[in-house]
């Protein structure tokens, strides 16, 4: 039976209409996309859960802050408020407004690494990890095992393996690794949260070899939701407190303010100590990319949105709802028996695409396909977290097999319905029906060499 959907703690003063094709009419499309998902036109999509980031809905207050903006060039009222907020939630001395979080890697990893240098995470998401090797680095995962194993419910499968950070260190040598990464929620885990008491040990132990730790915050708001409710000791804390100690394990942050900021293009990049000689180097850095440092590629009036939607995150009652949602797509999945990363994580359902097309091996990118029927089914645009996205090895040029096989449903914060949520479900069990019929896969006819799966050309093999 599925979990009673939490109503939603808002109601809806503009609207949208929706596209819906026919059958035939989304055969074609996605033929002519070249079965990348990122290459349909959002006017051919019905429900668009491609990305939680950067979709979600704006609020009231969010909107009316808009005309408040301050749009001077430098020293924009709009920065200062937007600072007094971040710093209050992060405890962070310098914060950096720019335009996404891609920005911010850009910004910071250079200055930190170079030729030679390894960085380790409990898991990169694509744009860090692609940053990491464009500044001429290695990246190296140690994500628990827990989190290779979809069908294992443990409430803390984004967390680092603090033993095998270690091994990793002692293996290339503690010069080598010049940085750790601790993504919070752990996107390509499957939205995964990591627990305080991990960020706390990893900071502990790479204090110990003096390594610095960046946290990759994106969803900072939904990592402190599940500590709040799953780790003992903090059931009573409020989620701003709780935030606050998750930022207390870091040097650094990078954030992509597209995800939990709830706004629709933003960023941060922060550093603890704000007398650090790198403070000059990412203003530099921001100058010559972003633009001067009191806007960083942002209009005044995405600073103010900012500012209120990083405390929107916090409050309680959205967080219910929003991890709700998931939970209850979640649940109808459980009903069905269609296999997912659980249990669920904070921003989207990781369908087991591996599970679902068992004949289907990692070179013919089961979770793309999967991605390809669902669009196919109902209109429904997914992406692959699996092979595909992983892409080919920097140094041999060879697919890379991904720990995971997944299709992402990723939810725009306050935008979708029950009603949406009810039709993806009932699309994946009608795809789950024909999957034995699905023989083979895709196969990349095109691609370029650096993030591939936004451009990439596929067609599907023929069985
Ligand atoms: N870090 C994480 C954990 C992310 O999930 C993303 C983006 C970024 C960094 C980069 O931020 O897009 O603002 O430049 N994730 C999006 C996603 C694209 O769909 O999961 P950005």
């Amino acid at each position: 039976m599925a979990i009673k959907y939490i109503p939603e703690p808002f109601r809806i003063k503009a609207v949208e209409p929706l596209p819906v094709l026919t059958r035939p009419a989304r055969a074609q499309r996605i033929a002519e996309a070249s079965y990348n998902l990122f290459k349909l036109r959002s006017a051919d999509c019905s429900i668009d859960l491609l990305t939680d980031s950067g979709t979600g809905a704006m609020s009231a207050a969010q909107w009316a802050a808009i005309m408040r903006g301050d749009e001077a060039y430098a020293g924009s009222a709009s920065y200062e408020r937007l600072l007094e907020t971040a710093r209050d939630i992060t405890g962070f001395d310098f914060i950096q407004p720019v335009h996404q979080g891609r920005a911010a890697e850009k910004v910071l990893f250079p200055l930190l690494l170079g030729t030679g240098k390894v960085a380790i995470s409990n898991m990169f998401f694509d744009t860090t990890r692609a940053h990491v090797e464009l500044a001429g680095a290695r990246c190296v995962d140690c994500v628990v095992e827990a989190a290779t194993q979809p069908g294992l419910r443990a409430p803390f499968k984004g967390n680092m393996d603090v033993a095998q950070l270690r091994k990793q260190i002692a293996a290339h040598g503690r010069e080598q690794v010049a940085l750790i990464v601790m993504t919070v929620t752990n996107n390509s885990a499957g939205g995964q949260p990591v627990s305080l008491q991990n960020l706390r040990d990893v900071y502990a132990a790479a204090q110990e070899y003096g390594i610095p730790v960046c946290l990759d915050a994106a969803r900072f708001a939904e990592n402190a939701w599940f500590i709040q409710q799953r780790e003992a000791g903090f059931a009573n804390q409020s989620i701003a407190q709780i935030v606050r100690q998750m930022f207390d394990c870091a040097d650094f942050f990078t954030m992509s303010a597209k995800k939990d900021g709830i706004v629709n293009m933003g960023g941060l990049l922060g550093v603890r100590d704000g007398a650090s000689s790198l403070v000059q180097g990412v203003r530099n850095g921001c100058i010559a990319y972003e633009g001067f440092y009191t806007y960083g590629g942002l209009a005044g009036r995405d600073m103010e949105a900012l500012a209120i939607g990083l405390r929107e995150s916090l409050e309680p009652d959205y967080l219910r709802y929003r991890v709700g949602q998931l939970e209850y797509l979640a649940s109808r999945l459980d009903d069905a028996g269609i296999a997912y990363q659980a249990p669920v994580g904070g921003h989207g359902v990781f369908v087991d695409a591996a599970a679902m097309f068992p004949h289907i091996p990692y070179q013919e990118f089961p979770g793309q396909l999967l991605a390809v029927e669902l669009y196919k089914e109902a209109g429904i645009r997914a992406c692959d977290i699996g092979s595909y996205l992983l892409g080919n090895d920097p140094d041999t040029g060879r697919q890379l097999k991904s720990t995971f096989e997944f299709t992402r449903l990723a939810i725009p914060r306050r935008v979708y319905t029950q009603a949406h949520l009810d039709a993806c479900a009932d699309a994946l069990v009608a795809v789950r029906q024909r999957a034995g019929q699905l023989r083979r896969g895709l196969r990349i006819t095109w691609q370029p060499p650096v993030l591939r799966h936004f451009q990439a050309t596929l067609e599907p093999i023929a069985s």
